[in-house]
Formats: C-alpha cells, structure tokens, sequence
C-alpha cells in the first residue's frame, strides 16, 4: 500500500495516529512503517465491542475421566495402540515454547532455564530426555515442531544447535514462529513500539495451530501423513510426551482430542477445569468457575476436579475442518512499551491491552474430548514462578522424587 492509499484507509478505521512520526522518517522506516500497517490485522480489536459483556457461562456439568484406575485395567491395550500408531509415524510432537514467562523473571527462553544444582538441568534438557523414554521403545523419531516466538526463536535455535539437539536427529526438529498481534491503548489506538514500528507481541499460545500452518510445515504434516498432534507447554519438566497409552486411550474412546489432567484436590488452584458446557466439552479458567461449582463436592472428592496440565492430543483431521482461522482472541490489560510524544515510555502501570488466543478455544469447538487422568506427582510439575507454588523450587522437589538427579 502507497501513502496515500494507507492514509485514506487509517483515517477509515480511526488509526490516523500511526502516521504521526512519517514526515520525519527516513526512506526505510517510511516503508517499514507502511508495510507493518499493510501486514496488521486490525479486526482482532472489534474483540474489543464485547468485552465488557459478562460473559455468561452456559448449562456446566462434569466430565468423567478416564481415571488412573480405569487406565491401569486397559493398560496394555491402550499402550499397544499407542506403540502402533507412533510407530507407524502417525504422531508428532508440538511444543508450546513462545511465551515470555514473564512470571519466572528470567531473561532467555523458559526452556533454557537451568533448574539443576551440581550439573546441568535444563528444561529443554529433561523434556528431551523425557522423549527418548518413547523413541527408545518404538525405534522412531517422530517430528518435533517448536513453537517459538519471535523475540525468543535466534536464542531457542542457538541453544538446541549448542546442545546438539540434545541426541536426537536434526532433521526431526523443526522450528517455527508463532505469528503476532497489535496491541492497544484502553480507546483501541494501536500502539507504536518505534515511530516507524507497529507494536506486535506473540498472538498466545492458541496461535500453534494457524502458525504451525502459515509457516508452511503444513507440509511436513501432508508428506508423513501425521495423523495427531500432542502439543505440550514448555513449562512442566514431568510432561510425558507422545505417551503411548494416552495416545491409545484417546483412539480407543474415539475422541477427537485428549487432555491429561490431575485431580483438583484443592478447590483454589489456579489450573482450569476440563467439563462439560451445554454437553460439549470445555475449560473453563478457575477464575471463571462459579463459586458453587468450583468448590461442590461429591462422595469422590470434587465434583469438577479435572484440573489441565496443557497436555493435549489433538486429531489432525478434526483440526482441520474445524479451527483453522477461528480462533477467539482474549484480551489481556498489560504494561506496553511504547511510543509517547516521540519518546518510548515503559509505564509502570497497564497502559492497554494485548490480544491472545488459548489452546482451551480448540478443545471447546471440538466435538469429544478425553479427560485422561495422570498422577500429579509422576506428570505434573510446572515451572511458573522462581519459588512459592508452581515455582522451580517445586519442580525441583518432584524431580527428586522421581529419581532424576538434580
Ligand atoms: P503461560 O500462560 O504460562 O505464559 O504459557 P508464559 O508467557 O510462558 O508465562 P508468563 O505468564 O509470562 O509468566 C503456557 C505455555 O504456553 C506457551 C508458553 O511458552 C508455555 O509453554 N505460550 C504462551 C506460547 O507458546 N505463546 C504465547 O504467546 C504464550
């Protein structure tokens, strides 16, 4: 788009402000700027016009899991579909690593954190070593896509090459950017990170799927027909990835995808809740859950316990008729940097909003999903914080526990 043609068309959509800084810009930055307005997709703020609607939650009901009981009985049976399938190639792996984890205040990718004490532990370290656990069984090195972001994928690339991807094959290991989105002062003024730069942040981490697509390892998908995605966070070093007898249990009970959960016991941990909403299933965010729902109780304990550990299975099919290019955005009030009267200012307070999409959305606009039960100690420990819950002191007690030396 010319200047012209991009001033007539931000004077449409009330983003005027954006050309503010472009008599003053040299040649470059003129066409930088002009080509980030080009490239911005300024319908995610019309999530804006609704959100100060409460949003009200349809009819909620439990979901029953497959508990670690009902998993034991079918073991085997699971476990073997589960091997047949992975060493078939059917699977692939998706690592949710894009996220700043601003929480943990650590400056580097969260997968580089060093949780170990006399050697090194990385994250990334134990939940590779957690993959061969699988490939060691089914002779098969199934494609592993990383998610990175812009801001942390030179740094995540440099740190696997540095590691020699930690054993497995270079070839298997593909790396993709997860796109970006505009953000906004609280009147829906897009904010510009330099005068001749749109602020983009990472689009949360629902964008895996349109981005894996985008980036155009959709084709790897199409070539090696992969059937299934199990797409996992960065952030729990317990996570059991391309677990054969979850992969089994989830095409046994036909479900179109699976979600390992840990039992709630506690009904004020912060972790959402896979139920159902109107018969279909849902997650619903702790914070969301009614206060008579969240702490009900049945003779088992909590009636809605099925707490996520951002561990799914996903049917790429199912995917692919259903999501592509319908993600909901949430909007998230955050700190922005940005450009004021010329100058960036970094607020010490939330200046605006940031738009994310959730890996929940999928699994409430598919039809069926697997609640399938882990036990909590073995496949849960989340890396949020620095020390506290959730925290690297946490994590580094549960790896204890499961014998890995720290
Ligand atoms: P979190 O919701 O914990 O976010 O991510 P975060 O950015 O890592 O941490 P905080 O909230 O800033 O402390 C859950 C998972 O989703 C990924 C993260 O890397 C993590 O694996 N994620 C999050 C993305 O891949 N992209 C995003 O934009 C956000």
């Amino acid at each position: 788009m010319d200047f012209e043609r991009t001033r007539q068309y931000l004077e449409k959509i009330g983003q005027s402000h954006l050309l503010k800084y472009y008599g003053e810009l040299s040649k470059k930055d003129r066409e930088a700027l002009l080509s980030d307005i080009a490239t911005c997709n300024f319908n995610i703020f019309k999530s804006l016009e609704t959100k100060d609607e409460t949003k009200k939650l349809g009819k909620i009901s439990p979901l029953a899991p497959l508990t670690i009981k009902d998993i034991e009985a079918r073991k085997s049976a699971f476990e073997q579909v589960g091997l047949d399938t992975l060493s078939q190639g059917k699977v692939a792996a998706v690592l949710l690593a894009g996220g700043q984890g601003s929480r943990l205040g650590y400056d580097g990718p969260k997968g580089t954190y060093d949780i170990g004490i006399s050697h090194e532990l990385t994250i990334f370290g134990q939940q590779m070593a957690n993959i061969f656990d699988v490939v060691s069984r089914t002779h098969r090195y199934f494609a592993i896509f990383i998610m990175t972001s812009s801001i942390n994928r030179a740094a995540t690339e440099k740190f696997f090459l540095n590691h020699d991807y930690f054993g497995y094959p270079r070839e298997r290991i593909f790396f993709y950017e997860q796109d970006l989105a505009p953000a906004c002062d609280f009147n829906g003024k897009a904010f510009l990170a330099e005068k001749h730069r749109l602020f983009f942040a990472p689009n949360g981490n629902g964008g895996w799927y349109s981005s894996l697509i985008n980036s155009g390892l959709g084709r790897v998908i199409e070539r090696e027909s992969i059937e299934w995605l199990n797409v996992y966070s960065v952030d729990n070093v317990l996570q059991r990835i391309c677990d054969p007898v979850f992969i089994g249990a989830t095409i046994l009970k036909r479900c179109a995808c699976g979600a390992k959960v840990v039992r709630k016991t506690d009904p004020d941990e912060k972790v959402g809740l896979l139920c159902y909403e109107n018969g279909r299933p849902t997650v619903i965010e702790y914070y969301e859950m009614p206060e008579n729902l969240r702490t009900k109780k049945t003779k088992g304990g909590l009636a809605y316990s099925n707490g996520i550990t951002l561990n799914y299975l996903f049917n790429m099919h199912e995917l692919n008729v259903t999501l592509l290019g319908k993600m909901p955005y949430h909007i998230a009030t955050k700190k922005i940097p940005h450009i004021e009267d010329g100058k960036v200012v970094t607020p010490a307070e939330p200046c605006g909003y940031k738009f994310e999409t959730l890996t929940v959305d999928m699994v409430k606009m598919l039809p069926s999903c697997l609640a399938f039960e882990v036990e909590r100690d073995r496949e849960f420990a989340p890396v949020k914080n620095l020390s506290g819950t959730d925290s690297v002191d946490t994590a580094r007690e549960l790896l204890r526990k499961n014998g890995v030396e720290l």
